[in-house]
C-alpha cells in the first residue's frame, strides 16, 4: 500500500512520486490550502493539497484527527522560509495528488502533543497513547536492546529455553499470583516469581548455558520501578565461579551500552561489599553519581546528654552517622523541614542538623537546636569527621541502623538531585558479599537476604551452626545509577547444605519434602556446580531511554493497584465458571448473584 514510509522521506526523494500511509496528526486549512501532516511509525511529513485538484482537496476538506490516510503526491522543496529543522523531513513536503480515506476516527480521547493527560487516561487509551514518537521510541529502543543481548547470550553459547508458567511457588520474597485448577479440585498453580528453580534443573540436565527473556509474576507492593508482571533476561551457567559470570555479564552490559547510546561504562566495574555500600551510602544500591557519604559518629555521642543521640550510639542495632552537605547553610527553615518530612517516610524520627557558617569559630560559628547538648571535643570531632567547610550543613541520623540507613540513603541521592550534586552520567558497580540472612523482628526468623537455593560461602559454612548472622553468601547484584539492574548468586549444589539452609529458615522437612522435594531429590542425581543471575529487563530498558518509571516502557503496564484500565483487569467471572473451578466466593459479587 506504500512505497515510503513517512518519516523516511527527505531530498533524496525530490520530484519523485510517492505513496504513503498513515495517520492524520494535524489537518491545516490555509486560506484555500489544506495541509495534513500525516504520521506513521517512522515519522511526519507534510502533506499539502491545493483546490487545483478538486475531487481530492473535496476530500482532504473531510480528513480529521486520527483518520487513516493513503496518499500518493510529487515530494517537493517547502517554499523558502517553512522548512522545519525539528522534522527530519521537514525540508520537503509532499503535494497530494489522490487521497483515500482508509478510515475515519472519532475525535480522539487526547491529542498526541499533550502532555497534560494523566496516567490513568493514558492507560485506557494505551493503543492511542503509543502512537506517540516518544512511546514509539522507546518501545523501539526496548526491541532494539532484547535483539542485542540475545545476539550476545547466543554468541556466546547460551540456549534460550521456556520454562512452565503454571508452576509451584517459588519463593522470591513476594506474594504468589495463584490460578486454580479445574482439574485438580482445590488445587492452584502459582505463577513463576522467577524461574530460579527450573533454571537450575536445567544446569541439573546438563545444559550448561541458560538463558531466558521471561515473564514473572510477583504480587508486591509497586512502585516506579516494580510491575506485578514484569520481564526478566534471566541466566544460568554451570561450572563457572561468581568471577566468571560476572565477567560475562558485565562484558554483555558494556557492549550494550556501547552500541546502543554509544556510552562506554568502566572497564570493569567497581565492586563494593554490602558493609561498605550500606556505611557508606546507607544503601545496598548506592547511588554512586552523588558524592555525599554517610559519616559515622556514634562513638562520639554515647556519653552525650541528648538521648535521641545517646540511645542508639549504646544500642548494638542502633546507628548514629552524619552527612554533610556541601553549601547546606543556604537552606532555608522550610527546605529543612521538608527534607525531614521525607525522611519520615522511612521511618525517623527527626532530623537534627548543625549549620556551619564559620568552622575556625568553634561552637559560636555553628547555629544548631542540638548544640547545647554536644561537649565541645564532640563538636570538634564531628566537623573533623565529615570535613565540614564554612557554609555547608551537617545532618544526623539516630535510631535502629536500618531506619538510619534507609533515611540517609534516600536523603543523600534526594540531595543529590535537588542540589545538583551528581557527577557523571553512567556509575555501574557490583555489590558483593552481602549476608546469608536478615533477622526479622516481626516473625522472629531468619529470612534470606536473596533467595533460599543462595550458597554460602565456603569458609563461612561453619557459620551456618554457629553465627548465622555473620554468615555471607556467594551473591552478588549489579546497580546501575541507584538502580538494581540485576541480582544473582553461585547455588547450594550439595543436599546437605540446602537442607541446612531449610532448617535455619523455620522450613521444616515435611514443608522442605512437599514444597522442594524435587529439587532436593534432584541434587542427589549429579549436580554440577553451577551459578547465574537474573537482570530486570524493564529497568535496563528504563534506565537506557532516562524514563521515570517502568511503566514508559511496558506497552501494557498496570497501574500502581496492579489493574489495567484499558481492558479493566481483574474483573469478576460468571458464577459458572466459579462453579466449574470449585470455587465459591466468600461474599459473591452483586453481578454474579443470579448467574
Ligand atoms: P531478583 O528477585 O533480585 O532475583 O530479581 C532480579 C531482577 O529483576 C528485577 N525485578 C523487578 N522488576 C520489575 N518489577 C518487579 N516487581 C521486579 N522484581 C525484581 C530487578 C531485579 O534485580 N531468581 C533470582 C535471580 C537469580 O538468583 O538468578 C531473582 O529473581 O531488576
Ligand atoms: P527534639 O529534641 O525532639 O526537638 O529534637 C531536636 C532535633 O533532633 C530536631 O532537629 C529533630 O528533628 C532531631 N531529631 C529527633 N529525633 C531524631 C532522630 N531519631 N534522628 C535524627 N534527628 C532527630
Amino acid at each position: 500500500m506504500r512505497t515510503h514510509y513517512c518519516g523516511e522521506l527527505n531530498t533524496s526523494q525530490l520530484d519523485q512520486e510517492v505513496t504513503l500511509v498513515g495517520w492524520a496528526h494535524r489537518r491545516r486549512d490555509h486560506g484555500g490550502v489544506i495541509f495534513i501532516d500525516l504520521r506513521d511509525r517512522e515519522g511526519r511529513v507534510q502533506v499539502v493539497f491545493d483546490p487545483d485538484t478538486e475531487a481530492t482537496f473535496a476530500t482532504a476538506e473531510r480528513v480529521r484527527s486520527e483518520f487513516v490516510l493513503q496518499v500518493t503526491g510529487r515530494v517537493r522543496h517547502r517554499p523558502e522560509g517553512t522548512t522545519n529543522p525539528d522534522l527530519s523531513t521537514g525540508e520537503i513536503e509532499v503535494l497530494g495528488k489522490e487521497l483515500v480515506i482508509l478510515n475515519s476516527a472519532e475525535t480522539p480521547p487526547f491529542h498526541l502533543d499533550d502532555d497534560s493527560v494523566s496516567e490513568e487516561h493514558r492507560l485506557r487509551y494505551r493503543y492511542i497513547d503509543l502512537r506517540r514518537p516518544e512511546m514509539l521510541e522507546r518501545i523501539r529502543l526496548r526491541a532494539r536492546i532484547t535483539r542485542e543481548l540475545r545476539a550476545y547470550l547466543d554468541e556466546q553459547g547460551f540456549l534460550d529455553i521456556e520454562t512452565p508458567i503454571l508452576t509451584r511457588a517459588t519463593p522470591e520474597g513476594a506474594r504468589d499470583y495463584l490460578v486454580p485448577s479445574r482439574t485438580h479440585p482445590g488445587e492452584f498453580f502459582a505463577l513463576p516469581q522467577s524461574p530460579q528453580l527450573f533454571k537450575q534443573l536445567l544446569m541439573m540436565s546438563g545444559m550448561d548455558r541458560y538463558y531466558q527473556m521471561v515473564r514473572c509474576f510477583r504480587d508486591e507492593d509497586l512502585r516506579a520501578d516494580r510491575q506485578p508482571e514484569f520481564t526478566q533476561l534471566d541466566i544460568e551457567t554451570s561450572f563457572m565461579d561468581e568471577d566468571a559470570i560476572m565477567t560475562l555479564t558485565e562484558e554483555m552490559i558494556r557492549g550494550l551500552f556501547d552500541r546502543v547510546l554509544g556510552v562506554r561504562l568502566d572497564d570493569p566495574f567497581p565492586r563494593m561489599t554490602y558493609q561498605e555500600a550500606v556505611r557508606r551510602f546507607g544503601s545496598d544500591r548506592p547511588d554512586l553519581r552523588v558524592k555525599l557519604e554517610l559519616v559515622d559518629v556514634g562513638d562520639l555521642m554515647q556519653g552525650v546528654d541528648f538521648k535521641v543521640f545517646a540511645g542508639p550510639a549504646v544500642d548494638p542495632k542502633g546507628r548514629v552517622a552524619a552527612l554533610c552537605l556541601p553549601g547546606g547553610c543556604e537552606l532555608t527553615r522550610k527546605e529543612i523541614d521538608d527534607y525531614t518530612r521525607f525522611v519520615g517516610i522511612y521511618g525517623a524520627r527527626g532530623l537534627a542538623y548543625i549549620k556551619v557558617n564559620e568552622v575556625s569559630q568553634g561552637r559560636d560559628g555553628l547555629q544548631s537546636p542540638i548544640l547545647k547538648f554536644l561537649p565541645d571535643d564532640v563538636i570538634e570531632q564531628i566537623m573533623q569527621r565529615t570535613g565540614a567547610a564554612d557554609g555547608d550543613l551537617v545532618f544526623f541520623g539516630a535510631d535502629k541502623a536500618s531506619v538510619v540507613n534507609e533515611a540517609l540513603g534516600a536523603l543523600r541521592v534526594k540531595l543529590g538531585e535537588d542540589r545538583g550534586l551528581m557527577e557523571g552520567e553512567w556509575k555501574p558497580l557490583w555489590v558483593v558479599d552481602f549476608p546469608m540472612f536478615e533477622w526479622d523482628d516481626n516473625t522472629g526468623r531468619w529470612n534470606s537476604l536473596h533467595h533460599p537455593f543462595t550458597s554460602p560461602k565456603e569458609e563461612h559454612l561453619a557459620l551456618l551452626k554457629s553465627d548465622p548472622g555473620n554468615c555471607h553468601s556467594r551473591a552478588y547484584d549489579m546497580v546501575l545509577n541507584g538502580t538494581e539492574l540485576g541480582g544473582g548468586s553461585m547455588r547450594i549444589y550439595r543436599g546437605d547444605i540446602q537442607k541446612q539452609v531449610f532448617e535455619l529458615l523455620g522450613i521444616s522437612d515435611e514443608e522442605a519434602e512437599d514444597k522442594f522435594g524435587f529439587l532436593l531429590n534432584a541434587l542427589k542425581y549429579g549436580c554440577p556446580p553451577h551459578g547465574g543471575l537474573a537482570f530486570g529487563l524493564d529497568r535496563l530498558v528504563m534506565l537506557m531511554t532516562g524514563a521515570q518509571s517502568i511503566r514508559e516502557v511496558m506497552a501494557f503496564p498496570k497501574t500502581q493497584t496492579a489493574s489495567c484500565p484499558l481492558t479493566n483487569a481483574p474483573s469478576e467471572v460468571p458464577g459458572s465458571q466459579l462453579a466449574e473451578l470449585n470455587i465459591r466466593l466468600r461474599k459473591v459479587p452483586e453481578k454474579n448473584r443470579d448467574s
